[in-house]
């Protein structure tokens, strides 16, 4: 599409490859990272960006375009780096051109690069999954980007509008997923029920594959995973199909197996995750689920114009608050090194909070090894209530307004059980600040987009613990990234 604009422009404007392509790309909206050639002129090629990253290395007598510098080093240690909305023009006789698509001319800045290709791999960073713990403002940005605009209160993903008048009308929406995109599903469940008002069901899909489920062409059916490839999920994806359902894939591996089988989609903009506990990824699904509640609302007409325009408008802020709450790290490394040792954790949070429990619970388990669980904070009176000694760290996810009270009472029972408490608030909370033996402060945002906020410093407080006890961040023992097999 975006190259026969590009032809378009071309041909009946009569303009120049890289006018064109300037041209063309001052008319469209979401993010790219694009190469042009045209046969014509073979002696030129024209590179642009916005959103996505894209990187030029200069050789010699030779130019380099890529996503990141890591293919690249091996050739040239001269790069470029192109900023949003800029285009080159790489021309054989070794001119670099740099232009916005304002039209203003910018004088390449060349950069030497000094990190080793494992270190540019890495950004910089210690490991793979601190650096994509650290990409997720961009990746929250990312997955918003020409999907909506709080200004003119709309959000516009692609695959809904395809199939319109099925989701509009389902009857019941089912979410099937595995790991943590389940914990998305579960997210998804709270805010398509609260901001739609249409019955969602979550489903691990190696349960829903083998229980022969009531599944019909009146139900949407979707489908949540990063890599696209989760044995289980795929096959849950099969049988609600048999059964007629409306397929809507949400992964991050463009053109993975979940994407081809399902009959619409969205794919979520988080850039290659290699860190084998997920963290980029799941905001990136939170927010594209955010994004899918609120065009249904609005289509469905269960959202005033006024709260819809609140919380586009805080979206946009996310990625500003998720910077912040980044901000948090030194602290994390502190408390984390006081309760390394633990042998478990107890996570509890109430209504969006819970699934952030249940997720920040798996990130401890899966790098550090050591035995944690969520729970709803109301359930601890029916059983958990048991574990707690002073041994025991309690995570509460405190930041939802509307359930302070309670969730401050449930504080108050763990520390008559003498449990350590660690909790996650809004910043300026002093009532459990008076009552924790940890308090992080993150920004306080709309309480349907605070789980956001407040998964940060659980995915830093694992990583932390896992690499004080020596434990392989990035991979960790007996489990994969992409899980193929039953
Ligand atoms: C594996 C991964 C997890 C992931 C789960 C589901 O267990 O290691 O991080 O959450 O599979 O994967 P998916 O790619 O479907 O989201």
């Amino acid at each position: 599409m975006l190259v026969n604009l590009i032809e378009d422009v071309q041909i009946e404007d009569k303009l120049s490859l890289e006018e064109a392509v300037r041209v063309a790309l001052n008319e469209v909206i979401g993010a790219y990272a694009i190469v042009v050639i045209d046969r014509r002129e073979p002696d030129k090629l024209v590179a642009a960006r916005k959103g996505s990253p894209l990187v030029i290395g200069i050789g010699k007598g030779e130019f380099y375009v890529a996503s990141d510098a890591s293919p690249i080093i091996e050739y040239t240690k001269n790069v470029v780096y192109l900023n949003d909305e800029e285009f080159a023009v790489l021309n054989r006789n070794g001119q670099l051109d740099i232009k916005t698509l304002g039209n203003i001319t910018k004088s390449p800045y060349i950069q030497k690069l000094e990190m080793d290709l494992e270190k540019i791999e890495k950004s910089g960073y210690e490991h793979f999954m601190l650096k994509e713990i650290y990409e997720q403002p961009q990746v929250i940005l990312d997955c918003m980007r020409g999907r909506m605009n709080a200004e003119q209160g709309w959000i516009r993903l692609g695959g809904i509008n395809e199939f319109a008048s099925r989701i509009n009308n389902a009857k019941r929406i089912i979410i099937t997923a595995c790991g943590t995109s389940w914990h998305s599903a579960l997210l998804a469940e709270y805010l398509i029920e609260e901001l739609a008002r249409v019955p969602v069901e979550v489903e691990y899909a190696s349960e829903f594959r083998y229980r022969n489920p009531i599944v019909n062409e009146k139900d949407v059916v979707i489908a949540i995973s990063q890599s696209g490839e989760t044995a289980d999920t795929l096959a849950a994806i099969e049988i609600a199909k048999e059964r007629q359902a409306l397929i809507y894939g949400i992964c991050n591996v463009i053109g993975s197996s979940i994407a081809r089988a399902s009959h619409a989609g969205s794919y979520t903009h988080a850039g290659p995750e290699i860190g084998v506990a997920s963290t980029k990824a799941f905001t990136a699904q939170v927010t594209i689920l955010t994004l899918l509640a609120l065009q249904l609302a609005q289509s469905k007409g269960t959202v005033s114009m006024t709260r819809l325009r609140t919380i586009l408008y805080e979206m946009e802020l996310l990625p500003e608050k998720v910077r912040a709450a980044l901000k948090t790290d030194s602290q994390i490394r502190d408390i984390a090194a006081k309760y390394k040792d633990a042998a478990n954790f107890l996570y509890l949070g109430r209504g969006l909070n819970f699934p952030i429990a249940l997720e920040g619970a798996l990130k401890l388990k899966e790098i550090s090894y050591i035995h944690a669980e969520g729970y709803p904070a109301a359930e601890m009176k029916h059983g958990p209530i048991a574990l707690i000694d002073e041994n025991m760290p309690v995570v509460f996810i405190a930041t939802n307004a509307s359930a302070h009270e309670k969730i401050v009472s449930n504080i108050q029972e763990v520390k008559a059980r003498k449990g350590k408490i660690i909790a996650i608030v809004n910043e300026g909370d002093t009532v459990i600040r008076g009552l924790a033996d940890e308090v992080i402060e993150v920004p306080e945002t709309d309480e349907i987009l605070s789980p956001l906020v407040s998964i940060v410093p659980l995915q830093l407080l694992s990583y932390h613990i896992a690499l004080m006890r020596g434990c392989n961040v990035d991979q960790p023992r007996n489990w994969q990234k992409s899980v193929t097999v039953e």
